[in-house]
This record gives structure tokens, C-alpha cells and sequence, in this order.
């Protein structure tokens, strides 16, 4: 066996020479096996439950071949990702369309397709819905997602459940605007929803979401409300540095159904199915993205700057949210005696840092890296920042590899562009 870093079994060197890079490597049994732990901890607990995965984590038509033959549902947050799904031929019935801003044509897209669920998220569009469903007399379960005041400690423009939000109908109105579907013949209330937020590494406020949520759902049962599920969102946070926290959901969703089981006895209410939208869980740890080392420059009495072939065009998180991420040499051993401390800088024209501080062994030009745990909202968030094109997805099963998704080409970049008829000349 070489002494190359190897991910999932495959060796990355060889990888990076088939494919190129910048390279999105997923593995398809780190992903199957993620989305495994979580059923498992549901069947084991005992409870009516589903799993939905988290499209806008990593979607594309093969990932949404995964899903289905895991058996779970999707959530889709957009026309894009509904029709990608559909477009796969994932089954509509599992599909959870979501979003805060849906428009006309994307809620008649979903009732088209006769998605699932459709998450209500304002009492905007349950009047929409409702002139849609009549006009069209076609019935469609929701569920409304609803903001449980609940501040959950993950880097702020990832917190969603907080009062002040944009998110869900406000607790306080909830009851309110979810009771007026009784007088409605189409729109269907099955549920309620909500997300608190992601990178969550305590299961405290999930287990004080899941109270404010069963308070409430108990209120609309006793309004004659027919409900039956409550979905708690995602939110589930993974290490991405070897000393950080990791959520256990091995240990926490059992606990999460006892708590909601007893709760539920406790109020004298039929103890819901318990729906969870896992996606950085499932998808963060299955990917890596492997990349050329190109100038490395040493700052006179300062640092040493590593320049990769990507960078925040192929991963915006540490720009946007400060993420932090590990990376590692892939032709060299972890040799301590070569170890020094770099910062690892993207392509793009500006200061483009993917890691601020690493230690790594010698980074020379040609080497390749590899940034670990890259495979949830890195190829989903990806841009084409400077004309950079957007890397290709490689899924590995067992020995095996195969794109996923092409990498982009010069003449994808200008397909879409159009000259003006008095820019010609
Ligand atoms: N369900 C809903 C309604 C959501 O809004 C989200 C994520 C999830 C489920 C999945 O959450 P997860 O299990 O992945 O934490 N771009 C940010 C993350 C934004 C999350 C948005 N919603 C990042 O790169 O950290």
C-alpha cells in the first residue's frame, strides 16, 4: 500500500492524477453508512419516524439516487433542487418542499408534482396556497414551519430559530394561522416544523425546541386540528477540527423520542412521528476536496503562504462564516520533523484564505492537498468567482470511482452569455 493519503480506500494522489483538480471526491459508503446511523437510531428507539436529507447540503441527480435507495425523504428548499429530484426520479411522495420565500411558479411546481409535504413558512403563502389549491382543486398536506425562540450556540448567520428571524411563523401567531386551515378544503395540516439552526454540537436546545413544539402541537390537537408529525429540522453538528465537539446522534435521537414519548404521555397526546433533516451530518464528513499546490511564498519574518489551484469559488465557508477546516499532504507522511506552520490561500483575486494556520509537512509546488470534511455546502455553495469553473464530483463505492458531476468547461462558462445587438459589430 503507497504511503499516500487514502480516503475512503482510494488513494488521493491517484485520484487527483485521473481527475484533475480541484476535485470533489465524496464516498458514497461514508455517506450511505451516515444516513445508516441515524435510521438505526430511530428503529432502535423504537418510533414512527422519517428521515429527511437536507438537499441543499449536496444535491445532484446521483446523490438523489442515494437517497431513494436508502429509503429516506428528501427536503428541497427550491424550483432547482425539486426539479433536479424529480429529474433523478425521485419518488415526488418523499419529497419536503421547503423555503421562506417560495414563489408562484415554484408552489405550482410542487402541487404539479404532487410533492409530498409542502412546509408553510409565513401566512402569506398559506393564502396563496389556499387560492392555488382551490383554483386548481387539488389537496396537499403542510406543515408550518414555526420559529421556536430558541437561540442555539452556532455561528450567527446559521442560527434560524431565534424569535428575531425570518423564518417560521412567530410563536406567538402560530396557533392562530395554523387553525385557519380548518376552513380550508385543500390545504391540509399534518404537521409542524422547525430548524434551529446548524453546526449544533448540544443537544440542549433541540431537546427544549422539541418541548416548545409538542406545547404547541398539543394546543392545535385540542383545537380539532388533525396532526399527526412533528419535524425537528437539522441542525446536527460534526468535528470539523480534531479537537472539536461532535454531536452524537447515536445517543441523541434515542433520548430525543424518550423525552418526546414521555412528554406526550405526560400531556395526554398521541406521541407524533418524529421527522429530522439531517444534512451536514450526512454529507460533511463523506467529502474532501483535493487540490494542486501551486506558489508557496515565504513572507520575510512572517509566514509561508500555500496558494491551491481553488479555493472560495470551490469552498465559500471559511470566507462567509470563518469555518475552520483540516487539510492534509497526500503525497508526504505526517512527518513531525517537517511539519510547518502555513496558511493555505485560494486562487482567487483577494485574500481568499481557506486555512489561516496549519501545520503541514513541507508544502511544495506540485504536491497535492487534500481539505477534509468539504462535502456539505461546499460544491452546493460553489461559484464561478473570477471565471473560475466550478470543480467535478467524483463519488467513490467501495474500489470503485466514477463522476458525479462534470467538471464545468470553458464553454459552459460563456453558454449563457448573449451580445446585445448594438455591441456587434
Ligand atoms: N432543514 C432546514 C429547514 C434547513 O434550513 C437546513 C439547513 C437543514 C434542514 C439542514 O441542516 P444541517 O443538518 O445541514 O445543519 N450554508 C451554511 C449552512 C446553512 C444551513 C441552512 N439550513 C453552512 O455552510 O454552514
Amino acid at each position: 500500500m503507497s504511503e499516500n493519503f487514502i480516503f475512503s480506500g482510494h488513494d488521493t494522489v491517484a485520484l487527483a492524477q485521473k481527475y484533475g483538480t480541484p476535485l470533489y471526491v465524496m464516498s458514497e459508503d461514508i455517506l450511505r453508512a451516515n444516513i445508516n446511523r441515524i435510521k438505526d437510531a430511530f428503529e432502535s428507539a423504537g418510533a414512527d419516524y422519517d428521515v429527511n436529507y437536507a438537499g441543499k447540503t449536496f444535491l445532484n441527480m446521483g446523490m438523489c439516487r442515494i437517497v431513494a435507495s436508502e429509503g429516506v425523504s428528501l427536503d428541497v428548499a427550491s424550483g432547482g433542487e425539486l426539479y433536479t429530484a424529480v429529474k433523478s426520479g425521485f419518488n415526488p411522495a418523499r419529497i419536503c418542499f421547503h423555503g421562506s420565500n417560495k414563489n408562484q411558479a415554484e408552489l405550482e411546481m410542487a402541487l404539479g408534482y404532487k410533492v409530498g409535504r409542502i412546509v408553510i413558512d409565513s401566512e402569506w403563502e398559506l393564502e396563496r396556497l389556499r387560492l392555488l389549491t382551490e383554483e386548481l382543486e387539488q389537496s396537499v398536506k403542510v406543515l408550518f414551519r414555526v420559529s421556536p425562540g430558541i437561540e442555539a450556540h452556532t455561528h450567527e448567520l446559521i442560527q434560524t430559530g431565534k424569535i428575531d428571524s425570518k423564518f417560521g411563523l412567530p410563536l406567538s401567531q402560530a396557533r392562530e394561522i395554523i387553525g385557519r386551515t380548518k376552513e380550508m378544503d385543500y390545504v391540509e395540516a399534518v404537521g409542524i416544523h422547525c430548524h434551529i439552526g446548524s453546526q449544533i454540537a448540544d443537544e440542549k436546545p433541540f431537546l427544549l425546541a422539541s418541548e416548545v413544539m409538542l406545547d404547541l402541537y398539543k394546543e392545535l390537537i385540542s383545537d380539532g386540528l388533525n396532526l399527526t408529525e412533528i419535524n425537528l429540522g437539522g441542525g446536527f453538528g460534526i468535528p470539523y477540527l480534531p479537537n472539536d465537539p461532535s454531536f452524537d446522534v447515536t445517543n441523541y435521537i434515542p433520548k430525543m423520542v424518550d423525552h418526546m414519548r414521555e412528554m406526550s404521555e405526560q400531556r395526554q397526546i398521541p406521541m407524533p412521528k418524529i421527522v429530522v433533516e439531517p444534512g451536514r451530518s450526512v454529507a460533511a464528513p463523506a467529502g474532501i476536496t483535493l487540490y494542486t499546490v501551486g506558489t508557496v511564498k515565504q513572507i520575510p519574518g512572517l509566514k509561508k503562504y500555500v496558494s491551491v489551484d481553488g479555493g472560495m469559488a470551490d469552498n465559500p465557508r471559511p470566507a462567509l462564516y470563518g469555518a475552520d477546516y483540516d487539510a492534509v499532504i497526500c503525497n508526504k507522511p505526517q512527518d513531525e520533523a517537517l511539519m510547518e506552520e502555513v496558511t493555505v490561500s485560494g486562487k482567487a483575486c483577494e485574500t481568499d484564505t481557506l486555512i489561516k494556520s496549519i501545520k503541514l509537512p513541507s508544502p511544495q509546488p506540485g504536491d497535492t492537498l487534500a481539505v477534509l470534511h468539504t462535502g456539505a455546502y461546499n460544491y452546493s455553495m460553489a461559484s464561478n468567482y473570477n471565471r473560475l469553473r466550478r470543480p467535478a464530483v467524483v463519488l467513490l463505492k467501495g474500489d470503485r470511482s466514477a463522476i458525479l458531476v462534470e467538471r464545468e468547461s470553458f464553454e459552459d462558462l460563456v453558454k449563457n452569455d448573449r451580445i446585445p445587438s448594438w455591441l456587434e459589430d
